[in-house]
């Protein structure tokens, strides 16, 4: 009885570690390190994967669970051959601390400017800017998902006047809600710095487009922290070029890495970086993967579990 490990494009060998370390009686396999896949195909019980190459989990005729190294789905969603078992996702809650702390500390530099002070030191400027008490700095979550909840609720407890928007009703201490299509201009209306917290589905592709960014008021902000396909990257870069916006600080992207041509990167309005706002420790992690892997053996529930759209489809 074994695990398919493939962390594809990022660290194998400290999950390989740890898996090792708390299922000791389950033989781990680096897929990278795999030769022949034929060799344990009967053996493999379960998948913990990212970015899997399509196709293959059918190549595992006992495969019981399909365990994602990440929160988002994009990548099995892709693939309409992903057999028909529970695909778990990892919700970590450490990585959804991250990722409300990598947006506060770019909140809180928006708000109190502190590139354009940084930029002033350069030049020996000593000039303050009037800035507004953070209760009137208007920050607005799009999606009140696992990680939307965590971004709204550290902005909130760091005194900022916050707002979030989902397709369904949703319910936050201290955070007005807006919920549906036609709540979301009141959402946009007052947004001094807009949180995409979107996942990526065929109903978000380009959802932050040019009709939505000109909801925004002359000089907001955008921070994404979830997937570049939610943003029109056209539509974002015009609305920087002419100034209705003010900045964006973008995480992820259509294309990762993101590649040298992209105009992002030298946007003077727009900060890059590379896909790190939640930090995944395998340390605490893997202890998440290895209770859903023994709650399948049970016979339990593993959480939270993931509906790939061809099951959708198909019972629809
Ligand atoms: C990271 O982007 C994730 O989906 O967990």
């Amino acid at each position: 009885m074994s695990i398919l490990l493939n962390n594809n494009g990022y660290d194998n060998q400290t999950w390989y570690e740890q898996l090792t370390m708390l299922l000791p009686q389950k033989t781990v396999y680096r897929y990278d390190q795999l030769s022949s896949v034929d060799v344990v195909a009967e053996e493999i019980e379960y998948a913990v994967i990212w970015n899997h190459p399509a196709g293959d989990l059918q190549c595992y005729p006992n495969l019981k669970g399909i365990l994602l190294l990440g929160a988002g789905t994009e990548h099995i969603d892709q693939d309409p051959t992903v057999p028909d078992l529970p695909i778990v996702r990892l919700v970590d809650p450490e990585v959804l601390k991250d990722m409300a702390l990598y947006t506060l500390y770019w909140v809180m530099n928006l708000h109190r400017q502190y590139d354009t002070y940084r930029e002033q030191q350069s030049q020996r400027v000593w000039q303050r800017h009037d800035i507004c008490a953070p209760q009137d700095y208007n920050v607005t979550v799009l999606g009140l998902g696992a990680v939307g909840k965590e971004v709204a609720k550290r902005l909130q407890l760091n005194g900022f006047n916050v707002s979030g928007w989902d397709r369904f009703e949703q319910q936050l201490d201290g955070v007005t809600c807006y919920a549906g299509p036609d709540q979301l201009g009141t959402s946009l209306q007052a947004t001094d710095v807009l949180v995409n917290c979107l996942p990526v589905t065929p109903d978000t592709i380009g959802f932050i487009d040019s009709t939505l960014l000109s909801q925004l008021p002359q000089s907001a902000a955008l921070i994404n922290i979830s997937r570049g396909d939610v943003i029109r990257d056209v539509d974002l870069l015009a609305a920087l070029d002419r100034g209705h916006l003010s900045h964006a600080v973008l995480d992820a992207f259509s294309i990762e890495p993101l590649p040298e041509y992209s105009r992002f990167w030298r946007h003077p309005n727009v900060t890059v970086t590379p896909h790190m706002s939640g930090a995944t420790y395998a340390r605490s992690a893997a202890r998440l993967i290895a209770d859903n892997i023994l709650r399948i053996e049970n016979g339990e529930e593993p959480f939270p579990l993931h509906q790939h759209p061809a099951r959708i489809a198909a019972s629809a």
